[in-house]
C-alpha cells in the first residue's frame, strides 16, 4: 500500500474556505491530511461574516475535515480552532496562516479603525494561532511525533510595497518578521516555519483597482493563475520532506521565487563625529550608496511578467 505525503497529519488552514486557502485545504486533504478549515466567511474587507461558508467547504471535503467559523481576530477563537483540531483529530501538525483582509487607502486618508482591523486579522490573529498551536506542536515533537510545519501567507506588498496599502503591507511585513522569529524559536524542536507570497486569481485579485497601465496588465495576468500552484508549494513546505525554514518564497504559476532578506548591502564609515558635519555625512552616503538604493517600483510592477502556467 502506498502512503500519501501527508497521511496522518493534522492541518489547520485559516481562511481555508475560499480562494488560496480553499486550494490549500483541498490539496492537503487530498494528500492525506485531516484538515480544520477556520474561516469566518467574511467579505474582502472583513465584514458580513457567514458561518455557513466554512461548514460548506469542510463538508465538500468529506471525512477528515472539520470547520470553525469564528472570527480569528476575536479573543479566544484562535485557541478554540486549535482545540478543535486536537479534539477531533488528536493532534496539530500543520498550520497555514492564510486568512487576511484588505482595507486600502492612501496614507493621507488613513482611518484608524481600518488600520486596526487589518492589523488584527492579518498579524495579531496569526500570532494568536501560533501561540495556541505551538505548545502542543512542541509537546508532540518531544513525544516522538514527526515535527510540525508552519506556513504564513504573506504578500509581495509587504516586501516591495504598493500604493495605498499601508495597513496591509505593514501587517504582511510584520508577518515576515514573525516568520523569522518563529523559525528561530522552534528550530530546536525540528518544527519549520516559512513565508509564502502568492500570486493567484481569487476574488481579491478580481477587486484590484489598477492605478496605472502596468497594474491593469498585472491584473489581467494574475486572473489567469489558478491558486492550485500556491497550494502545491505549501503542500511541499508542510511535508516531512521539506527542510527549509525561515525563508520567504513567492509563487506565480510554475515559477517559484526565493526572496532575499534584508541585510546590509553597502557600508559607509565616517571619520569623526562632528555635529556640524551632517552635510559631509550626506556626501559620503551619496558616494557610497547612490548606486545601491532600492527604487519605488510597486510589487505589481515588479511582478508584471507573463505567467507561466
Ligand atoms: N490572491 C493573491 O494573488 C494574493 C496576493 C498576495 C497575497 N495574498 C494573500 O493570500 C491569502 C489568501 O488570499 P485570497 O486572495 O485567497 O483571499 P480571499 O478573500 O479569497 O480569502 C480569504 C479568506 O479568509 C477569511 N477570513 C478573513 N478574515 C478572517 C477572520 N478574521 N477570521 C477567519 N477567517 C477570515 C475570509 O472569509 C476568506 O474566506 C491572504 O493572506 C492574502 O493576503 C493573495
Amino acid at each position: 500500500m502506498t502512503t500519501a505525503l501527508l497521511d496522518g497529519r493534522v492541518a489547520l488552514v485559516t481562511g481555508g474556505a475560499r480562494g488560496i486557502g480553499l486550494a490549500v485545504a483541498t490539496t492537503l486533504h487530498a494528500l492525506g491530511a485531516s484538515v480544520v478549515i477556520a474561516d469566518a466567511g467574511v467579505g474582502i474587507g472583513g465584514d458580513d461574516a457567514d458561518p455557513d461558508v466554512a461548514a460548506r467547504a469542510a463538508s465538500a471535503l468529506g471525512e477528515r475535515a472539520a470547520s470553525f467559523a469564528g472570527d480569528l481576530a476575536e479573543p479566544g477563537n484562535a485557541e478554540a480552532a486549535v482545540a478543535l483540531a486536537l479534539e477531533r483529530f488528536g493532534a496539530i501538525d500543520l498550520v497555514v496562516n492564510n486568512a487576511a483582509i484588505l482595507r486600502d487607502g492612501f496614507i493621507f486618508k488613513t482611518r484608524r479603525d481600518d488600520w486596526q482591523r487589518v492589523l488584527e486579522v492579518n498579524l495579531h490573529a496569526p500570532l494568536a494561532v501560533l501561540a495556541a498551536a505551538t505548545p502542543a506542536m512542541r509537546d508532540q515533537a518531544k513525544a516522538g511525533r514527526a515535527p510540525g510545519r508552519i506556513v504564513n501567507v504573506v504578500s509581495s506588498a509587504g516586501l516591495v510595497g504598493n500604493f495605498a496599502q499601508s495597513a496591509y503591507a505593514s501587517a504582511k511585513a510584520g508577518l515576515v518578521g514573525l516568520t523569522r522569529v518563529v523559525a528561530m524559536d522552534l528550530v530546536r524542536s525540528g518544527i519549520l516555519c516559512n513565508a509564502v507570497a502568492p500570486f493567484a486569481a481569487t476574488r481579491v485579485t478580481g477587486s484590484i483597482q489598477p492605478a496605472n497601465d502596468a497594474q491593469a496588465e498585472y491584473k489581467d495576468r494574475a486572473l489567469r493563475i489558478p491558486p492550485a500552484y500556491v497550494a502545491r508549494l505549501i503542500a511541499f513546505l508542510v511535508s516531512p520532506a521539506n527542510g527549509f525554514t525561515g525563508q520567504i518564497f513567492g509563487v506565480r504559476g510554475r515559477e517559484v521565487f526565493l526572496f532575499s532578506q534584508a541585510r546590509p548591502v553597502a557600508r559607509a564609515v565616517s571619520e569623526t563625529l562632528d555635529r556640524q558635519d551632517a552635510l559631509a555625512l550626506g556626501g559620503l552616503l551619496e558616494a557610497e550608496f547612490a548606486e545601491r538604493t532600492t527604487d519605488l517600483s510597486t510589487d505589481l510592477e515588479l511582478f508584471n511578467t507573463e505567467p507561466l502556467l
